[in-house]
């Protein structure tokens, strides 16, 4: 897309800044907002390190990537807003932080903008629900992580949303190089309600005794070829992201049993083993924490 696009992306975290540098690299501008001056400094250098590597693996040229690192502005309030056709937030998992965020959007924003949301697990109509007047404009953008390698976006839509925003959506996901593929407003979508049941089975595998997590995963792995088991993915994701996505599931899909978190998975969130990002989840990361 070299057509001037500019897109705000809201939340310069771990997705926002991967969405950010994946859209100037496909020739987008794009205002990187976040209330954190922290937050937008390591977006800012975490930038410059992928565009480092991306030369010097020669998958582009220095000048490109200087071109690229220009379409990105930092901000801690969008300096774009007026020029943007997307903003898409990509803000903390907090259902009433998106929905303040959402109707600051619908102030800010043009009234053609399409306001895109992130979120892993929070409904898209109860977003929309919160902007009456621009429902139809609001959207589910579920990239996935890591986002410049991640192919794919779950593009959700609201019964509210619009064909003309669906269609928009595709467009720009297909532009920003992935591949979107759309599905309707469920808990945990197509992605989380066929993922997490799976991990959590894992977990209930484990606290029966049936193995221990390496031969759960290497079972997994080699009987499904999966790239990775699903303890050590879900050591990758956040075992407390993983409660959190069941605890949604259970509460909205209605079944008493079948999405309750298994009691190994809630206890090791209670113990703080939160998986990659504490060093210690299912596997212990801690040795080789301290190496690194
Ligand atoms: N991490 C993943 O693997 C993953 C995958 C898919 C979707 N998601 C979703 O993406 C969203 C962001 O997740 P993340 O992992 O990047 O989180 P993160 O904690 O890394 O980043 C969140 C960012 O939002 C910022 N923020 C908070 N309030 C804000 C506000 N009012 N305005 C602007 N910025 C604000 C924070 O300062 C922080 O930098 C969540 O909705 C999450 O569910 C995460």
């Amino acid at each position: 897309m070299s057509d001037g696009t500019i897109i705000t992306v809201i939340g310069a975290g771990t997705m926002g800044s991967g969405i950010a540098i994946t859209a100037a690299i496909s020739n987008v501008e794009v205002c990187q907002v976040d209330v954190s001056q922290d937050q937008l400094d390591r977006a800012k250098a975490y930038h410059k390190k992928t565009m480092a590597r991306n030369v010097s693996k020669e998958r582009m040229t220095q000048i490109e990537a200087d071109a690229a690192l220009a379409r990105i502005c930092y901000c801690t309030e969008s300096c774009r807003s007026d020029e943007s056709s997307f903003a898409i937030e990509a803000a903390t998992e907090n259902e009433s932080l998106k929905k303040k965020i959402f109707a600051s959007m619908v102030e800010t924003y043009p009234a053609d903008c399409i306001l895109a949301t992130n979120t892993s697990s929070i409904s898209i109509t109860s977003i929309a629900d919160a902007v009456p007047a621009a429902a139809d404009r609001v959207i589910g953008m579920h990239f996935f992580n890591p986002v410049p390698v991640m192919k794919l976006i779950e593009v959700i839509k609201s019964p509210a949303t619009s064909q003309d925003t669906l269609e928009r959506t595709m467009d720009l996901g297909e532009s920003l190089g992935k591949t979107p593929i759309a599905a309707n407003d469920h808990p945990g979508f197509v992605s989380n309600r066929v993922l997490m049941p799976l991990i959590n089975e894992a977990f209930h595998a484990w606290n029966d005794g049936v193995a221990e997590p390496e031969a759960i995963d290497g079972i997994m792995k080699l009987g499904c070829a999966f790239p990775m088991g699903p303890l050590r993915l879900a050591d990758l994701i956040g075992l407390d992201v993983c409660r959190d996505i069941m605890l949604v599931m259970h509460e909205g899909l209605g079944h008493p049993d079948k999405y309750a978190p298994c009691e190994k998975l809630v206890e090791l969130v209670e113990a703080g083993r939160l998986g990659n990002k504490t060093h210690w989840g299912v596997y212990d990361y801690r040795e080789a924490a301290k190496t690194a």
